[in-house]
């Protein structure tokens, strides 16, 4: 299976969910993550730590893919068309990660409209989700629905124990001392299960 994440607005948690499915379909199978954002951001995560699956950049993945089940591949925001192109059709699922504000939401309609003329294979999947009382994840879901685009069941939420396990060079389950670990871990396995399912 290869998984590609995409978006074209930056800091939308690409490189968070790319890592984190990572993280997940390890748990199944052998998996590989290729950084393809020339900023490095997976791979320098990996450096700062310990992570349970091998990252590469995307030139050294040629040599390594066959030795893997799984290839989740990190993108850089803003692609041009052709690059969106290229990278929708070489993967088996398009994961396009949006926050549940406008400007991330506009930002998808934008890729969504240049993945109409292809036959892509996508999901949208919510992230940074504020907690209630705010209603934007509720009201973003709702309006993707209506729209009868691909969404995700499972929404990721808003949890600094992301930003920690970033920092620690690990995945949140792994995060040590924080009680939001495990429900942090969850709703990125939760996403991994319907992939896979
Ligand atoms: N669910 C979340 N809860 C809280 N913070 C998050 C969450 N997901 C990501 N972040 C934080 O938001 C910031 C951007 O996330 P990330 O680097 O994954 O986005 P990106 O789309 O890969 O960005 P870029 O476009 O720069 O590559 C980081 O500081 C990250 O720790
Ligand atoms: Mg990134």
């Amino acid at each position: 299976m290869i998984v590609t994440v995409a978006s074209f607005k930056g800091g939308v948690g690409k490189t968070t969910t790319a890592l984190h499915l990572a993280a997940y379909c390890q748990t199944l199978a052998p998996t590989l993550l290729v950084d393809g954002d020339l900023n490095r951001s997976a791979l320098d995560w990996a450096k700062r730590g310990n992570l349970p699956f091998k990252v590469v950049d995307e030139k050294a993945a040629v040599k390594f893919v066959r030795n893997y089940e799984h290839i989740i591949v990190d993108t850089p925001a803003r692609p041009n068309l052709e690059e969106l192109k290229t990278t929708a059709t070489g993967c088996d699922l398009l994961v396009l990660p949006t926050s549940p504000d406008a400007l991330a939401m506009g930002a998808l309609l934008q890729v969504l409209t240049a993945l109409k003329t292809l036959e892509a294979n996508y999901k949208i999947l919510l992230t940074i989700v504020p907690p209630p009382p705010s209603r934007t994840g509720i009201e973003a879901r709702e309006s993707l629905i209506a729209a009868n685009l691909p969404v995700f069941k499972a929404s990721i939420r808003r949890f600094s124990v992301f930003q920690r396990a970033a920092l620690e060079g690990v995945s949140v389950n792994q995060v040590k001392n924080d009680s939001k670990s495990g429900i942090a871990w969850r709703c990125y396995s939760m996403v991994g299960e319907e992939i896979m399912s």
